[in-house]
């Protein structure tokens, strides 16, 4: 049975993410996206909510399931007996960090794997804060985002969650 741990800040989910959850989660037989909840940053949705909102968009997905982590991501990964860490690249300006985060994990935590779905050409050059920018000045997220998690950063730019 092989086990993926897809991790990530998801501040908030996006239709890249997303993309890349459907495309692991076909290959793996369980996957776990893992929401960091890291005091460090300041995210716009706080931990119960980013894992709230990938439950809702991932709940037709049976062996997808969603959990949130501190710490380090190969203590969570051996805590549930994953075999591989799944990440997604976008375009070459991923690569290097990405790059250096494998590595380290490997050396850290040897056996610990990391696998890269490219992202779909649709979602190329999206990310999270470029959706919470638009969002910011009032503009239209509804290409990047889920309609119920765009409602929810209107709603949170809005004062009103
Ligand atoms: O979506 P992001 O913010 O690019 O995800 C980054 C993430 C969560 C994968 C990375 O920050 C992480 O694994 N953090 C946990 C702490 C850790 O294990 N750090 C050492 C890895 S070099």
């Amino acid at each position: 049975m092989a086990v993926g741990v897809y991790p990530g800040s998801f501040d908030p989910v996006t239709y890249g993410h997303f993309d890349i959850i459907q495309r692991s989660a076909a290959i793996m037989d369980r996957l776990i996206v893992a929401v960091l909840n890291n005091s460090s940053k300041s995210p716009l949705f706080s931990v119960e909510e980013r894992v709230n909102m990938l439950i809702d968009v991932t709940k037709h997905l049976p062996n997808v399931e969603v959990q949130a982590f501190d710490g380090l991501l190969v203590d969570f990964v051996r805590k549930n007996h994953a075999d591989v860490i799944v990440r997604g690249l976008r375009a070459v300006t991923d690569f290097e960090y990405e790059l250096q985060l494998s590595q380290t994990n490997r050396v850290i935590a040897p056996g610990v794997d990391t696998i890269f779905l490219t992202t779909n050409l649709k979602y190329s050059y999206l990310s999270s804060s470029i959706v919470k920018e638009i969002a910011m000045y009032g503009g239209d997220i509804s290409a990047f985002v889920h309609p119920s998690i765009a409602e929810k950063i209107r709603a949170k730019f809005a004062g009103e969650s």
